[in-house]
């Protein structure tokens, strides 16, 4: 147990086998004996300011409250199968000082720690491991306070961005702030790792928006952007908060929202002439007015025109922040394929807005901003790339034949350019600014259970990322951090050589700094995880 454990593979099918017998072991070696649990629950009453309590945050295997806390933040049934590795117990703290407490126990006991805000990360890694582990399910520290005064707010990691975008809704219609669409997303994750939303154009990513930070350190300390000094608060704006320590609350910036924005959604198929629309789009979407966020799905669908043929179908979903006919006339220019006309577009309240991203129902109250939809979700894998050049036509005809051979994939198309093309590659982690026209995100999802229906979906993924190489970005084929994807690299014995190989590709030019960061604050490297940023070699 501890630091000279390898990590074997993550839970991919064919490694079944080898999963089972790793999950024995781990069984063996912790907390199936009553001594270590009690060890570490004592290491935890000794550490926090609030030791009465311990027994109400700590679930162990034995716990029937085990299952339900570890399944309530899993957003990806590929792990919610009954060979997915689990943690040998859950922690779940209510207090700032549970999480210090945490901290220094799990270390004194070599045991290493899973950190889980909303649990969406698409690999799993907030809660799944084939090392023993603990989780440290931030749930509970859910606390938003706006201050509509200063334009700000304080919030703690584990609110989603749904209830963020609720609080700030509930004092001011004219305040928002830019981050992810789906409102169940966490803070903790979602921030640490860059965050987009449809509003990157005009104001960023969600780190872009960060102006202070408490985080517990490897020491059990609780710093803030003073304390932590420069380089700490620069690498949890974008390197992703697990490899530098537990971050439990960011302060933030509120941005302007008009108090009606715009929406439209426009399809078209191939024989609507898609081609023409994609082609074009590639050019006036990372560069037209920055209020205007046009994303492009890219799906092959069952043509009902042409007899059941199969076809491939373009979206484009899209927020303006400002009037309908402003965005019609601006599109009549700019975008004339499109052919955009007035009864295609909504005016509604931001709020609104966010809800009619989510395909709720017209009407629908924004109080469903703060469920938090327990326990369900589909198969999920996504990949990320990013388009520096635009795609020709006869590249994009080829494209839609192999969409449409491969059968379920579909691609997301979200432009960058505006605000993103102005803040300098070094500002945050995140390097992927100017020279960026759009980011791809390769996705798939399903509902049909077992490992063959698995197998089949994530080799159609891999086959269409395959297909994309050549077009897309090139030494690095960069990645975005928060589309997390163990296939461009993972870690198994912590080291600098394997975390260079995701590394570069999520991070480009920043990885050397976040090392150097992670070498000053970590150089124990006890907050590690499959992707986590290395230390430099002793
Ligand atoms: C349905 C869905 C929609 C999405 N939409 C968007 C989108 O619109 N825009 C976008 O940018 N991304 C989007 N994402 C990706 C999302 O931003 C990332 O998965 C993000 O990391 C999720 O944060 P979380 O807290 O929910 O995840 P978690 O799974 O809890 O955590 C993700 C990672 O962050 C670490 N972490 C979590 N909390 C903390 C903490 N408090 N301190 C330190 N480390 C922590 C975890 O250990 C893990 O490594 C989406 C994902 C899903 C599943
Ligand atoms: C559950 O397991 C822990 C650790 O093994 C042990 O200390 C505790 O007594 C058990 N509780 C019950 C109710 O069996
Ligand atoms: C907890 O504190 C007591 C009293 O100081 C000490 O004897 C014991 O060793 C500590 N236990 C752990 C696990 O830290
Ligand atoms: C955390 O615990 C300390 C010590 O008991 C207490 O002063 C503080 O108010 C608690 N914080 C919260 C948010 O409950
Ligand atoms: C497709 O393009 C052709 C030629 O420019 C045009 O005549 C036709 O109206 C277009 N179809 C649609 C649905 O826009
Ligand atoms: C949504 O509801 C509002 C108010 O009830 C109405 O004015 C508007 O036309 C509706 N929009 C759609 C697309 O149904
Ligand atoms: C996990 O599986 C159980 C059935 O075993 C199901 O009830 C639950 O909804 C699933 N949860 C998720 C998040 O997939
Ligand atoms: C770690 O793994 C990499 C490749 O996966 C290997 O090259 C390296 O020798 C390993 N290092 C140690 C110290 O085990």
């Amino acid at each position: 147990m501890g630091k000279s454990s390898p990590l074997p593979h993550l839970s991919v099918p064919p490694m079944l086998p080898l999963l089972c017998l790793v999950l024995l072991h781990v069984s063996a070696s912790w907390a199936t004996s009553d001594s270590d649990f009690d060890t570490f629950v004592q290491c935890l009453t000794n550490q926090t300011k609030q030791p009465d309590t311990v027994s109400k945050i700590v679930y162990a295997l034995n716990n029937t409250a085990y299952t339900p806390v570890l399944r309530a933040y899993i957003r990806n049934a590929r792990f919610n199968a009954s060979y997915t590795p689990k943690p040998v117990m859950i922690v779940t703290p209510t207090n700032e000082s549970h999480v210090q407490a945490a901290v220094i126990c799990a270390k004194q006991n070599g045991i290493q720690l899973r950190i889980r805000s909303g649990g969406h990360d698409y690999e799993g890694l907030s809660y799944v491991s084939d090392v023993p582990f603990i989780i440290l399910d931030l749930f509970n520290l859910r606390s938003i306070t706006v201050d509509i005064a200063e334009k700000t707010a304080w919030v703690q990691a584990g609110a989603t961005v749904g209830e963020v975008y609720y609080r700030i809704w509930e004092q001011s219609k004219v305040h928002g702030f830019p981050a992810g669409i789906c409102p169940t997303v966490g803070v903790g994750g979602h921030f640490s790792g860059g965050g987009y939303g449809n509003m990157l154009r005009k104001y960023g990513l969600s780190v872009d928006n960060v102006v202070d930070a408490k985080i517990v350190d490897v020491n059990g300390r609780i710093l803030d952007k003073i304390s932590m000094g420069e380089d700490l608060f620069w690498a949890i704006r974008g390197g992703g908060g697990a490899s530098f320590g537990v971050i439990l609350a960011y302060k933030i910036n509120l941005v302007p929202v008009p108090e009606i924005v715009t929406v439209f959604q426009v399809q078209r198929t191939l024989e609507e002439n898609a081609t023409d629309v994609v082609y074009q789009w590639q050019t006036v979407a990372p560069n037209t007015d920055e209020n205007l966020f046009m994303r492009m799905l890219i799906q092959p669908v069952t043509s009902e025109v042409m007899k059941g043929q199969k076809t491939v179908r373009a979206t484009i979903m899209a927020l303006f922040l400002g009037k309908g006919e402003d965005v019609v006339t601006l599109l009549g220019k700019e975008f004339p394929e499109l052919g955009l006309k007035k009864e295609n577009v909504e005016e509604m309240s931001w709020i609104d807005s966010v809800l009619w991203w989510n395909h709720y129902d017209n009407g629908t109250s924004p109080d469903v901003l703060l469920d938090r939809n327990l326990d369900s979700a589909d198969f999920l894998k996504r990949k990320s790339d990013y388009v520096q050049t635009p795609i020709p036509k006869d590249g994009l005809e080829l494209l839609w034949k192999k969409v449409i051979e491969i059968g379920k994939p579909g691609l997301v198309f979200n432009p960058y350019g505006g605000k993103m093309s102005r803040i300098p590659a070094t500002d945050t982690p995140f390097p992927h600014r100017a020279g960026n026209l759009f980011k791809v995100q390769h996705s798939i999802t399903w509902e049909e259970e077992g490992i063959e229906a698995q197998k089949k979906y994530l080799t159609q993924i891999r086959n269409l990322f395959s297909y994309m190489t050549p077009l897309v970005s090139k030494n690095p084929r960069s990645a975005y951090l928060n589309y997390r994807d163990i296939d461009i690299g993972i870690s198994h014995n912590g080291t600098y050589e394997e975390g260079k190989v995701y590394g570069v590709k999520y991070f480009n030019g920043n990885f050397d700094r976040l090392v150097k960061v992670k070498t000053a604050v970590d150089p124990e490297n006890f907050f590690r995880y499959e992707q986590s940023i290395p230390t430099l070699p002793k």
